[in-house]
């Protein structure tokens, strides 16, 4: 399966995809930060990788749209992707771009998500990868991970935490994507042939 990888920072969610492709393959990085740390995994591993700048929104999603029609990929992985992509871009790709967010989603969509749980007297925390909408880190929620929230826990001690599990979360579901076992079609998500109601915990 044919995968790009959007990316704004660090890149290791990127980095987890790389070491894992399991039935898929990562053809393209695409980053709108040309200092991202990403973009260097990406080139150490060989793999195309491209720098659009989105200070104009309209220019960069057309610019990328453009480059994507020659890869012609079968899942798009926004994996730290700073952007918010337009129902047009979205609408290029249905059912075909998922994006993984720190917290139990539709709980703490957006920043801050890891105080945000702590300051809200969460128990229980983790990551989400859901099916992209135009909504900020909206749409199916495919798998969860669960962490438990401790007494002494920080903002920064969940970061690390939620970090350490979202690297084998997103390449269960991608691994997952390039299966027969799930398939995702008019923003549903099927899997073993139902309709998923509860996200699948990992
Ligand atoms: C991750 O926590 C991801 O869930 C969020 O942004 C962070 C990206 O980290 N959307 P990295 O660039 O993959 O290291």
């Amino acid at each position: 399966m044919k995968t790009v990888v959007f990316i704004s920072g660090r890149g290791s969610n990127l980095q987890a995809l790389l070491k894992d492709q399991s039935g898929y393959e990562i053809n393209h990085v695409f980053s709108d930060r040309k200092s991202a740390y990403g973009l260097e995994i990406a080139k150490k591993s060989a793999v195309n990788n491209s720098y659009i700048n989105w200070k104009n929104k309209q220019q960069a999603e057309n610019r990328t749209l453009k480059l994507l029609e020659s890869i012609r990929p079968d899942l798009i992985v926004l994996a730290g992707f700073m952007q918010i992509l337009s129902t047009k871009f979205i609408a290029c790709y249905p059912d075909s771009i998922i994006n993984i967010h720190p917290s139990l989603l539709p709980a703490y969509p957006g920043l801050n998500t890891h105080q945000r749980a702590l300051d809200a007297g969460e128990l229980m925390h983790g990551a989400s990868v859901h099916l992209v909408d135009e909504k900020l880190d909206h749409g199916p929620v495919i798998a969860q991970t669960l962490i438990n929230i401790l007494n002494k826990d920080t903002a920064e001690t969940l970061a690390e935490k939620t970090l350490e599990k979202e690297h084998k979360l997103l390449p269960f579901v991608v691994g997952l994507m390039a299966s027969d076992n799930i398939q995702c079609s008019k923003n549903r998500v099927i899997f073993n042939g139902q309709t998923l109601t509860q996200p699948i915990t990992y």
